[in-house]
């Protein structure tokens, strides 16, 4: 069996510093890649910065540096979020790096001498803050402006000479693919719009710009530089070391098993980046996730709106695992969300303080009381007692499905509806009653911190500091979690001296 994982996000645009958009996708990414690594995977989980093409040397030049210099300061802030967010990704791959431009140029000749790629002229629209074509039907004018219909965002007109991809070619293998791989894009509301935009015909694409040259040059013809798009999906390979496909991380890792994204860059996605990859002979990736959008009241924050949320300023003032545990919670995947802090703050409160920190504290405080730091006896446990922890092992499976469907909300819905069993069970054991009967009140005990150990498990890809400090109860170091003890109802080992640990979660006093 297969057991390795590649999931990527996108590489971001260093024009400025990242913003809460950056941060979503991100997170979304380590959630999964910790996920697939306590249930056995061998993951790569890459992210990076996109610095090249007109947008990024614009940005440069209004800030009066030179492009790779500006790259060089912004990259280093999404670099620094990476560490702040605690993303377990395996590597930062920059645009600007040696390794990429290699991939880049050996990937067009190979375009090229396939006969992919020729020579023409393009005029038409194009957005510099999209990095993209349009056609005249995907323009429309407000105000006197023209700008494009899906963003929003300015389009200028542009006539000059620049190398076409045959993506016309391809519009009956990229249906072919999609058919024969249903869930190749998902979630299945942008399949259908991607499924209707190829039907409805491919122009070949414009691949090189004339006009500037912050990029990477046209290996046969220094005038050109090769569209920023083309240059910027191939990071997915030139982290794998691309051109070479007889390497140990190729091998492992191509095809990807889910490329990310925001569902603004669809298009460059499903469309384009398997194109090339076939005209290249090269396996398409196996999923492309597009997700929704983080708003700011009901538009999409954004760098070029103006628009944005520091991830830093939440994560000061309510803590990084808060914020985590909110943005997979409480945004429904797939769907635009909204950062709210009511919500943001009772999710700390109920879910986080009150529900899982609360049941720590109690089970901890009680055990210390009546049976000393130990675990106890595991050998009578009741009906009662199974029935609750039987649920980690049948759901085990469905687990594991959510997390291969991207299905986050039906993975946090089983961990909140744990916790509150977990909070219910103790309450109804009445565990303060029994203490005539040992073995009663071992039970109690035993099941008590079994359920805490198996949600601070399924809580580690999300809140993973967090679940950390409550494994640590046990004594579990990160590299020894592993998904597959949740099905085990007495991994604990009686007798096992147990570690008190602080107040995990401290409640929001709000302001009003
Ligand atoms: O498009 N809500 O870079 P970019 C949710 N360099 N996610 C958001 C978001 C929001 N409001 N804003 C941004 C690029 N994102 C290219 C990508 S990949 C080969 C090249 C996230 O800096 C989301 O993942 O504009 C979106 O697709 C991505 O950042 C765009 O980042
Ligand atoms: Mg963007």
């Amino acid at each position: 069996m297969n057991k390795n994982y590649y999931i990527t996000t996108p590489i971001y645009y260093p024009s400025a510093k990242p913003h809460m958009g950056h941060a979503y996708s991100s997170i979304v990414v380590d959630f999964f890649a910790r996920f697939k690594r306590i249930e056995g995977y061998k993951v790569f989980f890459l992210t990076g910065t996109d610095e090249h093409g007109l947008k990024i040397q614009r940005a440069a030049e209004k800030n009066k540096k030179k492009p790779l210099e500006f790259c060089d300061e912004i990259s280093k802030t999404f670099k620094e979020l990476s560490k702040i967010l605690n993303l377990s990704n395996n590597d930062f791959i920059r645009t600007t790096e040696k390794r990429h431009h290699k991939s880049v140029q050996y990937l067009w000749n190979l375009l090229e001498k396939k006969g992919e790629i020729y020579l023409s002229k393009y005029s038409g629209w194009y957005s510099v803050s999209d990095e993209a074509f349009y056609l005249d039907n995907e323009v429309e004018t407000i105000d006197g402006i023209k700008v494009a219909k899906s963003s929003g965002s300015v389009v200028e007109w542009l006539e000059e000479e620049s190398y076409f991809f045959k993506l016309s070619n391809w519009q009956k293998k990229l249906l072919e693919l999609y058919e024969k791989n249903p869930n190749f894009i998902l979630p299945i509301s942008r399949k259908n719009e991607v499924v209707s935009f190829v039907k409805s015909g491919l122009k070949d694409l414009s691949v090189s710009r004339k006009s500037f040259s912050w990029g990477i040059q046209v290996p046969t013809n220094k005038e050109h530089v090769i569209y920023v798009w083309l240059d910027a999906l191939t990071n997915y390979l030139s982290a794998l070391n691309y051109p070479s496909t007889d390497n140990e991380m190729y091998k492992k890792y191509w095809p990807a098993d889910v490329h990310m994204i925001g569902k603004d860059i669809l298009r460059f996605h499903a469309v384009y980046w398997p194109a090339f990859l076939l005209a290249a002979d090269l396996p398409p990736p196996k999923r492309i996730y597009g997700h929704g959008w983080i708003l700011s009241g009901e538009e999409k924050m954004s760098k070029s709106k103006g628009n944005i949320l520091d991830p830093l300023e939440i994560i000061n003032e309510y803590g990084l695992d808060s914020l985590r545990y909110y943005l997979l919670k409480e945004v429904s995947f797939g769907n635009d969300g909204n950062i709210s802090q009511d919500k943001l703050i009772s999710c700390i409160n109920s879910d986080l303080a009150n529900n899982f920190g609360n049941l720590c504290q109690r089970v901890l405080t009680f055990a210390e009381k009546n049976l000393g730091l130990k675990v106890p006896k595991n050998d009578s446990l009741n009906n009662d007692d199974l029935v609750i922890l039987n649920n980690f092992n049948e759901n085990y499976q469905n687990l594991i499905d959510y997390i291969n469907n991207q299905n986050i909300n039906s993975y946090m819905n089983f961990i909140v509806d744990q916790m509150f069993v977990a909070n219910k069970y103790f309450n109804d054991q009445e565990p303060w009653n029994k203490k005539n009967d040992i073995k009663r009140l071992n039970s109690i005990i035993y099941t008590s911190l079994e359920l805490i150990r198996k949600i601070s498990t399924l809580l580690y890809p999300v809140i993973p500091q967090s679940s950390l400090k409550a494994l640590n109860i046990f004594h579990i170091k990160e590299n020894e979690i592993e998904l597959k003890t949740i099905k085990n109802n007495t991994f604990l080992k009686s007798g096992l001296a147990i570690n008190k640990i602080d107040i995990l979660f401290n409640k929001v006093i709000s302001d009003d």
